[in-house]
C-alpha cells in the first residue's frame, strides 16, 4: 500500500487493536501505534497527528468540529473502527477535505445477538438474579417470586429497522415476537417481512411490549426516548438499548423504572459511559452491560480488516466503500500515482 511517492501512508492509530489488525496495519502502513492503549486526549491526538495521512480511530476519542479544525492539513482520512461514527462530526470532517469512513454489516449479528441476551436478561431478572446467586442471597424457590415477565408472543418494537435492526427482528421471530417497527423509510417488502410499520414514532411506541433501540444517535434521535415517549409505552413494558446512551434521556427512563411504570431496562450503551447515571446501578429492574454489543474475537477482527480495507482502497486511489460523508474539495488521492 503506497501513498504519493511509492512511500507507506503514514498511519495514526489511536487505541490498541486486536493482534491481527495490529499485524496488517504494521505490514501495509508506516504506523504509530498504541501498544499500551494510553487514553489520548484530544491535544494529544492532534500532536500525534503531525505529518499523519490518516487516522484510525475509535468511539472514544471525539472529533467535534473544533478537534477537526485543529488536525494538521496532512490528514486525508479518518476511518472509525465502529459503525457508530456520531463522536466524528463527519461534515466539519467533509468541509477540510477529510474523508470519513465506519465499519457497517460485520458487527450487525454480533450486536443483535447482544441486544436479544438484554432483552432477556431484562424480561428475567438475569441482573438480579445473579447478582442473588453471588452475594448469597437466594433463598429457597418461591410460587411468587421474584418474577420477570414473558417474551413469548409480545410485541416488540424495533426503533431503526436498519442492518442490526433487521438482525434484531430476525431473532425475535425465533421467540414468536410479533415485530412493529419504526424507520425514516419504510423498507421493500423483501426485507420487511412480517413486520409492521409504524410511520410515526408515537405509533410504534403504543404497541411496544418491548422496545429494541437501533437507530443512530444524531441530532433528531438524541433524547427521543423522553418522558413523553415513555408515557406512551403500554404499561409493564421493558426497554432495550444497543445502540447509544444519548438517544435516552435517563432522568425519564430512571423515573419510569423506579416507579414501576416500565418492568425493565436492559442497556448496553450509557450517555457519557463509562460514567453512567449512577442510578441505573441501584434499580433491580435494570440488566446492564458495558458496551459489548460487538466485543467478539471475530467480529472486532472483522471491523479491523473492514476498517483497513477503507484505507486501503483511499490509498489505492478508490472511493473507500464505507465512507460516510462527501468531502467539499476534490480528493487527490495519494495512491493515485502508485501501486498497491
Ligand atoms: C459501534 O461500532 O458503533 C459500536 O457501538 C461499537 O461496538
Amino acid at each position: 500500500m503506497y501513498a504519493k511517492g511509492g512511500r507507506k501512508p503514514k498511519l495514526l492509530v489511536t487505541r490498541k487493536l486486536p493482534p491481527e489488525i495490529e499485524r496488517r496495519v504494521a505490514a501495509s502502513y508506516d504506523a504509530i501505534a498504541n501498544f499500551e492503549d494510553l487514553p489520548l486526549d484530544g491535544a494529544e491526538i492532534v500532536a500525534r497527528a503531525a505529518g499523519r495521512d490518516a487516522l484510525l480511530v475509535c468511539p472514544t476519542e471525539k472529533f467535534d468540529a473544533g478537534m477537526i479544525a485543529a488536525l494538521p492539513a496532512s490528514v486525508r482520512i479518518i476511518t472509525t473502527f465502529s459503525v457508530g461514527y456520531d463522536h466524528i462530526d463527519a461534515e466539519a470532517a467533509g468541509a477540510r477535505g477529510i474523508v470519513v469512513t465506519n465499519t457497517p454489516d460485520v458487527l450487525s449479528d454480533a450486536t443483535a445477538d447482544l441486544a436479544m441476551l438484554a432483552l432477556l436478561g431484562a424480561a428475567r431478572g438475569a441482573g438480579w438474579g445473579e447478582r442473588m446467586v453471588r452475594g448469597k442471597t437466594w433463598g429457597r424457590w418461591a410460587p411468587t417470586g421474584p418474577l420477570g415477565v414473558d417474551v413469548t408472543g409480545k410485541r416488540l418494537g424495533i426503533l431503526g429497522m436498519g442492518r442490526i435492526g433487521r438482525a434484531m427482528a430476525r431473532r425475535a421471530r425465533g421467540f414468536d415476537m410479533d415485530i412493529h417497527y419504526h424507520n425514516r423509510t419504510r423498507l421493500p417488502a423483501d426485507l420487511e417481512q412480517d413486520a409492521t410499520f409504524h410511520d410515526q414514532l408515537a405509533s410504534l411506541l403504543a404497541v411496544s411490549d418491548f422496545l429494541s433501540i437501533h437507530c443512530a444517535s444524531t441530532p433528531e434521535t438524541r433524547g427521543i426516548i423522553d418522558a413523553a415517549a415513555i408515557a406512551r409505552l403500554p404499561d409493564g413494558a421493558v426497554v432495550v438499548n444497543t445502540a447509544r446512551g444519548d438517544i435516552i434521556d435517563d432522568d425519564a427512563l430512571v423515573a419510569a423504572l423506579q416507579s414501576g411504570r416500565l418492568a425493565a431496562a436492559g442497556l448496553d450503551v450509557f450517555a457519557g459511559e463509562p460514567d453512567i447515571d449512577p442510578r441505573y446501578r441501584t434499580l433491580d429492574n435494570t440488566f446492564l452491560l458495558p458496551h459489548l454489543g460487538s466485543a467478539t474475537t471475530e467480529t472486532r477482527n472483522a471491523m479491523g480488516h473492514r476498517a483497513l480495507d477503507n484505507l486501503d482502497a483511499f490509498f489505492a486511489g478508490r472511493r473507500p466503500a464505507d465512507q460516510v460523508n462527501s468531502p467539499a474539495t476534490p480528493i487527490d488521492h495519494p495512491g493515485s500515482t502508485a501501486t498497491s
